[in-house]
């Protein structure tokens, strides 16, 4: 078999229609969009509907996806659903959104934190590369407003809901996913957590009182991981796509905090309008993160045919991906 590999050949996004700004979080919690603005870059974030969750805007966005590639749900032959927050424990949320479509292939999660999605780009390419399909589903949706405590503003005013999906289609291997990292480091497990419901902990009167259903973050020491691992991962698959740093022509880095962009920005000495930002309007999005800054980039008239893409994204786990891309059609 010629070798091939895996390209990005549809996309879309869905975010909720209720807007959360920093101004409503002054008057829920003690905080301030002055502090929201310098400590995270974020103004304002999307909180899903009562009737929406992670498949539901997964499912949205799969659509738009399955629209601009070209095909019928029944076309697909794997969905992979990228998740922090499933819909449940089980059943997957990939069966949901299989269903749904109209496809009738395997379907599972995978829930690699944030990472997810990039982790998804690997599995799904690589299962392509390999010969195995043609066509693989893969959509990156979070509803983190679920599993925030809206009294502890260490965390709520950092985090958003939202989805993005993408089709991935076998190309030649000139083009699609050059190079790739997963990475982990699961000593860091408590960092960033969701301590009870669980198999280890499972929901009581007493872990709901204590709300450890809710989101437990060592901000400060994720800061430091993020700034060390986002930079340095955009270095590597770069290097190992053979690709000089001043030959990535967009980074795509994960949308959690305007200064861990810019630290990767400092290190890469890349300039900014090469780095796509929308942290300000949809907060840290999770899996959702990386599809969304994407397709704004797309629509922005960023990406284009022949350029080289580099993604990378971090987090719960700890985990980090990275995936560097040569774009292979036509926007
Ligand atoms: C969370 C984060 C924005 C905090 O910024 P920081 O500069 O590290 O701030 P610190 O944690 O040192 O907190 C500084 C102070 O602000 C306070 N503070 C925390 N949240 C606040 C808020 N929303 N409003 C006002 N003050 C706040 C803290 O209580 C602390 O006060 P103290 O000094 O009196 O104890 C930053 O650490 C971060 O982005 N971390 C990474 C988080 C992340 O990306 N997680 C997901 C990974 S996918």
């Amino acid at each position: 078999m010629k070798p091939r590999s895996a390209q990005i050949a549809g996309w879309g996004t869905y975010v909720p229609e209720r807007v959360l700004t920093n101004a409503d979080l002054e008057r829920m919690v003690d905080t301030s969009d002055e502090w929201i603005t310098t400590r995270s870059g974020i103004r304002e974030r999307r909180i899903a509907g009562p009737d929406e969750s992670t498949s539901t805007m997964g499912i949205r966005a799969a659509e738009k996806a399955l629209c601009r590639a070209g095909l019928k749900g029944s076309d697909i032959d794997l969905v992979i659903s990228a998740s922090a927050t499933p819909d449940y424990m089980f059943p997957a949320t990939g069966c949901l959104i299989q269903d749904a479509i109209g496809a009738k292939c395997g379907a599972f999660d995978l829930e690699a934190g944030c990472s997810s999605f990039v982790y998804g780009l690997v599995v799904g390419s690589q299962m392509i590369a390999a010969g195995g399909y043609e066509n693989v589903l893969l959509v990156g949706a979070e509803t983190l407003s679920r599993f925030m405590d809206y009294t502890d503003r260490s965390t709520c005013v950092l985090f958003g809901d939202g989805a993005g999906a993408v089709v991935l289609r076998a190309c030649d291997d000139a083009y699609g996913v050059q190079a790739f990292e997963l990475g982990a480091d699961g000593a860091g497990c408590e960092l960033i957590i969701l301590p009870a419901g669980g198999s280890a902990r499972p929901a009581t009167e007493e872990t709901v009182r204590a709300g450890d259903h809710y989101v437990h973050m060592a901000g400060n020491q994720v800061f430091k991981f993020a700034t060390m691992t986002l930079g340095s991962c955009a270095e590597r698959v770069a290097s190992k796509a053979g690709w000089k740093l001043d030959e990535i022509d967009v980074f795509i880095p994960h949308q959690a905090n305007l200064r861990i962009i810019e630290a990767a920005q400092k290190r890469l000495e890349m300039p900014m309008d090469k780095i796509f930002v929308n942290v300000d309007r949809y907060g840290n999005t999770s899996s959702a993160s990386v599809p969304l800054a994407m397709v704004e980039a797309i629509d922005a008239g960023l990406i284009r045919k022949d350029q080289n893409i580099v993604m990378v994204a971090f987090g719960v786990g700890l985990t980090w991906a990275g995936v560097a891309m040569r774009w292979g059609v036509d926007v």
